[in-house]
């Protein structure tokens, strides 16, 4: 890496430090503020939710709808930083004896990650307050964890900015704009987002720094692991909507149908793929960040996969 590359790099992991300090925030003091969920309002957005894709449901069904998909993307999220925290700690040993101010900004990362967990416990607690009792979020985030870090660290990072820029994404164009969203849940993904800014510059960093390292062969093998996280992704999301769907049609308060569950099953689905894999893998800069380190064979085979989780 040459003297110029360096130093640019350095500036960014100072950066990154000095907007972790400015916009830190308090689990309770700043987000929570003493306040509870209200079962009157929605807690994810339509653009997420996909509401629309839930055709024989009601306005009112349609907001429990939006009410256990917004406990599970706290969940979600709580589960992914488990993986993301310890990469990121594992990542830190390359800095431990180098650039101390890149050590700083990894160790700020790992911090964030810990105490967005702890926020996401205490978001998953308090929508079980005012919700039906039966909601079950079985998949372990150890297990998850152990499985993803199995996997090549090309690989890990590129999911990891995907998910990092897909929480900015989800803001911005969905939950901000929406006004009939609880305000307590819009805060928790405000307060959130404020932070994850900074992990994707941190993310796309590292993934570059390691990507540096790799031989065309070594990368060529971290794509075909990237497929296989994705996959894995997948294959929660369906455990999850299948568990969500199950929850809806027995705390509803109405009979629902063998046709019609596996209607509303197929909608969760829909929702959490866009949720978690569409709008991330279409997020303009993930796009931008991976087609600079793959060849256009390597993008088709991305593609390819991705379109098969439909
Ligand atoms: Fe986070
Ligand atoms: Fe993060």
């Amino acid at each position: 890496m040459n003297a110029i590359v360096k130093i640019a790099g350095s500036e960014r992991y100072a950066r990154c430090i000095q907007t972790s300090k400015r916009v830190r925030w308090d689990v309770e003091a700043d987000v929570i503020r003493g306040r509870h969920f209200d079962a009157a309002h929605k807690f994810l957005p339509d653009g997420l939710s996909l509401a629309d894709a839930f055709t024989t449901l009601s306005d009112d069904e349609k907001r429990f709808v939006s009410q256990i998909q917004g406990r599970t993307y706290a969940n979600v999220f709580g589960l992914v930083e488990r993986f993301i925290n310890a990469k990121v700690l594992e990542l830190s040993h390359d800095h431990w004896f180098g650039d101390q101010v890149a050590l700083e900004a990894l160790v700020r990362f790992s911090d964030e990650e810990l105490k967005h967990q702890a926020l996401f416990r205490r978001i998953d607690a308090m929508a079980g307050d005012v919700l039906p009792d039966g909601y079950r979020f079985d998949i372990d985030p150890n297990a998850v964890a152990h499985a993803v870090l199995g996997k090549s660290t090309w690989a890990v990072l590129a999911l990891t900015l995907d998910i990092e820029l897909f929480t900015q994404l989800h803001y911005r164009q969905s939950i901000e704009p929406d006004a009939g969203l609880s305000e307590l849940f819009k805060d928790v993904f405000l307060y959130h987002w404020k932070e994850e800014s900074q992990h994707a510059i941190l993310d796309e960093l590292e993934w570059a720094r390691h990507d540096a390292a790799l031989t065309a062969e070594q990368r060529d093998r971290a794509v075909d692991e990237f497929i296989e996280l994705v996959a894995a992704v997948d294959g929660i999301l369906q455990v999850q909507a299948k568990a969500d769907a199950g929850y809806f049609a027995a705390t509803c308060g109405r009979a629902v149908g063998a046709a019609e569950a596996r209607a509303i099953e197929a909608a969760f689905l829909e929702a959490y793929r866009w949720q978690y894999i569409h709008s991330g893998a279409q997020h303009p800069h993930f796009g931008k960040v991976l087609s600079g380190l793959i060849t256009e064979d390597q993008g088709r085979r991305i593609q390819a996969a991705l379109a098969t989780l439909h």
